[in-house]
């Protein structure tokens, strides 16, 4: 088996040696930028981790699939920050701030087309089902991110709508990678499954981390804005929990500090401070830790039907927990 930071390397050392550049330069120079300014890589890492369970022939043919992954997730995330109105992201700016909105979706138009060439890498006897999954995968997101858009609209959204809701954003991603690398290796059809559903529950798991830091974690290390959520009027799992646990009163004072229009950064500010407050107040911040070990301890219960041998079993735990432990 290979240890955790070959596997980091590699995904590093391949990214870095991709050829992005081009002309017109407006058009891939967001694409360096996005792939340059860093980020977790866990979809790639964790395509090579299942991966290397079953084989330990890390080639071209899994590691470019895998690379498939992160590109389509950084496409998703140039038309994310223009959705969001965000203009902060890995501790630099947006492709959309930095350019503007019509590089920003063409570019990451650009993105999600060579993620297909990355994935389409993938051994010829394995690239029918590799790529029906990943195409499967990308309409589930996109399907997410249109529900994420309608909640900011509704008034009243049940958490069950919530967490189907993240299952199409982010976690079925996740799920397709942990799978990805298994269907590759040409692991059975029971143990990439099982994967796919430890993978899908540790991204209900992140995405709920993701909301949390989005209110309770420090700039410099989440690199985004926190209370950027906030500010856009996002459904975000504290949000759902704190309107399901607040008495009238709170309920109220929330939702009046969510209608309220902010035009300056001290108005911001004061928006954000008194939403978390009452956050705080309503114990969001304990409960979604509680959550964040429920859908984890989930995860594992998954890896169990993976039938893997102790050592294999220990690298999955490691890697669910450095996501549930993650400060960025
Ligand atoms: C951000 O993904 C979007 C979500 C699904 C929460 P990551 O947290 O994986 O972002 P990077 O790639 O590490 O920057
Ligand atoms: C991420 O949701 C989902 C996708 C990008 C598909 P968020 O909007 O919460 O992600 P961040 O916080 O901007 O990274
Ligand atoms: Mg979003
Ligand atoms: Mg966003
Ligand atoms: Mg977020």
């Amino acid at each position: 088996m290979y240890s955790i930071s070959e596997i980091n390397s590699i995904v590093e050392k391949t990214l870095f040696s991709l050829e992005l550049k081009g002309e017109p330069q407006k058009l891939y120079s967001p694409i360096e930028y996005l792939v340059s300014i860093g980020g977790k890589r866990i979809r790639p890492k964790l395509v090579l981790t299942t991966f290397n369970l079953f084989s330990d022939k890390i080639d071209r043919s899994v590691v470019y699939p895998a690379i498939g992954l992160e590109i389509f997730h950084g496409f998703t995330l140039i038309h994310d920050d223009i959705m969001d109105k965000a203009d902060l992201r890995r501790n630099m700016l947006t492709v959309h701030k930095k350019w503007n909105d019509n590089i920003a979706i063409l570019s990451g138009d650009v993105m999600c087309i060579k993620s297909y060439q990355y994935i389409a890498m993938a051994p010829e006897d394995k690239l029918k089902s590799v790529l029906e999954l990943f195409s499967e995968t990308a309409v589930k997101v996109c399907e997410g991110q249109q529900y994420d858009m309608n909640f900011e609209a509704s008034p009243f959204i049940t958490m069950d709508d919530y967490i189907s809701m993240i299952g199409l954003k982010t976690a079925v991603l996740i799920a397709a990678s942990a799978k990805l690398g298994a269907v590759i290796a040409g692991a059975p059809h029971k143990v990439a499954d099982a994967l796919y559903d430890y993978g899908y529950n540790m991204g209900l798991a992140f995405q709920i981390k993701d909301d949390y830091l989005d209110s309770f974690g420090n700039t410099s290390m989440f690199g985004k804005k926190i209370g950027g959520d906030i500010l856009c009027g996002k459904k975000t799992w504290l949000l759902v929990e704190a309107l399901k646990r607040a008495d009238s009163g709170s309920a109220s004072e929330l939702n009046e500090l969510l209608d309220r229009k902010v035009s300056s950064e001290e108005q911001e500010r004061s928006k954000i401070d008194s939403v978390i407050a009452i956050y705080r107040r309503l114990e969001i911040d304990k409960a979604a830790t509680e959550a964040m070990d429920l859908y984890n301890k989930e995860a594992l219960e998954c890896l169990e039907r993976a039938n893997l041998k102790d050592k294999q079993k220990e690298r999955m735990v490691k890697f669910a927990a450095a996501l549930l432990k993650r400060e960025k």
